[in-house]
């Protein structure tokens, strides 16, 4: 939010969207899949630690800008604004095509959004959150009106699945926002934050140097770490968005936290005394589809109608880097 004279430009979501691929894995199917490589994990295990009961997959041939144009198309036609009026496009993925060109680019060509300045963000699992923040910082400067945010990724390709501590708790997908200048309602407050000092926690250290890959090209992850210094920045960033717009906690009407495990959303609901009922969760469904999973699950929940015109939704991310955000929404 920004004044300018005495109008307030707020940055508004007035569109989403969302593309799964069509393969369901579910624990059962996984578990097997891993006990034929002698890798040994149970349907009961994955739900008990992490409530995650299927994930979808990507097949070799769908990409994570494919994934991010279908869900960029759903935001578009939802909106009712044309690719063609879009100002700025940002992707958030860990899971680029390509190192250049960027995958926002790639999405920009392929929806002819002729006008529109394309980059990538990767701020891992925060990466949307990241995007949402930074778009708003475009819209109230007006250096843009309308901005396409895309979580986008195909995190299958960067799991080791000889891991079973990893492979196990994520999947692909890519969700949008069509977000535009409004003088009505919006954004009421964000942060984001970042603490590199932590950042072996969760990486993916590989790159290319000389021709050849140095470092793992895989996920590696301290669970215990993550999952306590998530709840901490969760809480702590939750508590400082409702505290700038002075809004009460208790006035929120839907909480969406980056869905990587329910135990880390149950705890957080438990520390800042909100019912479960309040929490969209997709956890169960997708897993952990890291910049993707804050719009997929906004959009499951605007689908089906919980989340209204008027509503305070409060979005947080948090993940690798070690990084986290938070937008306090008036939809
Ligand atoms: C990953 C996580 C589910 C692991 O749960 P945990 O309770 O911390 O489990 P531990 O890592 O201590 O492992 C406990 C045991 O389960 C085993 N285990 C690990 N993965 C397993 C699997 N998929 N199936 C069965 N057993 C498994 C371990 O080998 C260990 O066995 P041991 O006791 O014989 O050594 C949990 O730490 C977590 O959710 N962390 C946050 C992760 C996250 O959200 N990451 C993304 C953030 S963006």
């Amino acid at each position: 939010m920004q004044t300018l004279g005495s109008f307030m430009i707020y940055t508004r979501i007035v569109g989403s969207g969302s593309f799964l691929p069509t393969t369901v894995v579910s624990n059962n199917s996984l578990a097997k899949d891993l006990l034929s490589r002698g890798i040994h994990t149970s349907d009961d295990w994955i739900v008990q630690r992490t409530g995650i009961k299927q994930r979808y997959l990507a097949k070799d041939d769908i990409n994570t800008s494919y994934m991010a144009v279908e869900s960029a198309k759903m935001a578009l036609t939802d909106s009712g604004i044309n690719a063609s009026d879009i100002d700025l496009i940002i992707v958030a993925t860990s899971t680029p095509d390509c190192i250049f060109p960027s995958t926002a680019c790639i999405v920009q060509s392929k929806l002819n959004a002729n006008r529109a300045a394309a980059f990538d963000l990767q701020a891992a699992c925060s990466g949307f959150v990241y995007a949402l923040s930074t778009a708003e910082s475009f819209i109230c400067s007006k250096k843009a009106k309308n901005v396409l945010i895309i979580g986008s990724e195909k995190f299958s390709r960067i799991l080791d699945w000889n891991d079973r501590s990893t492979c196990v708790l994520f999947g692909d997908g890519a969700g949008a926002f069509v977000l535009t200048a409004s003088y009505d309602c919006g954004i009421l407050s964000s942060c984001i934050s970042s603490d590199g000092s932590i950042s072996d926690i969760l990486s993916v250290s590989g790159h290319f140097e000389k021709g050849e890959i140095k470092g793992s090209p895989f996920v590696k992850m301290d669970g215990q770490s993550v999952f306590k210094n998530a709840v901490k920045v969760l809480e702590e960033s939750a508590r400082a968005v409702c505290n700038k717009a002075c809004v009460d906690i208790s006035n929120v009407n839907w909480f969406i936290p980056h869905q990587a495990n329910i135990r880390i959303i149950k705890m957080l609901g438990r520390r800042l005394n909100v019912s479960d009922d309040k929490f969209i969760i997709t956890v169960d469904k997708h897993a952990n589809t890291s910049a993707a999973s804050i719009p997929l699950a906004f959009n499951v929940a605007r689908l089906d109608g919980r989340i209204k015109n008027g509503d305070l939704v409060l979005i947080q991310g948090v993940g690798g880097g070690f990084t986290w955000g938070s937008s306090l929404v008036r939809i």
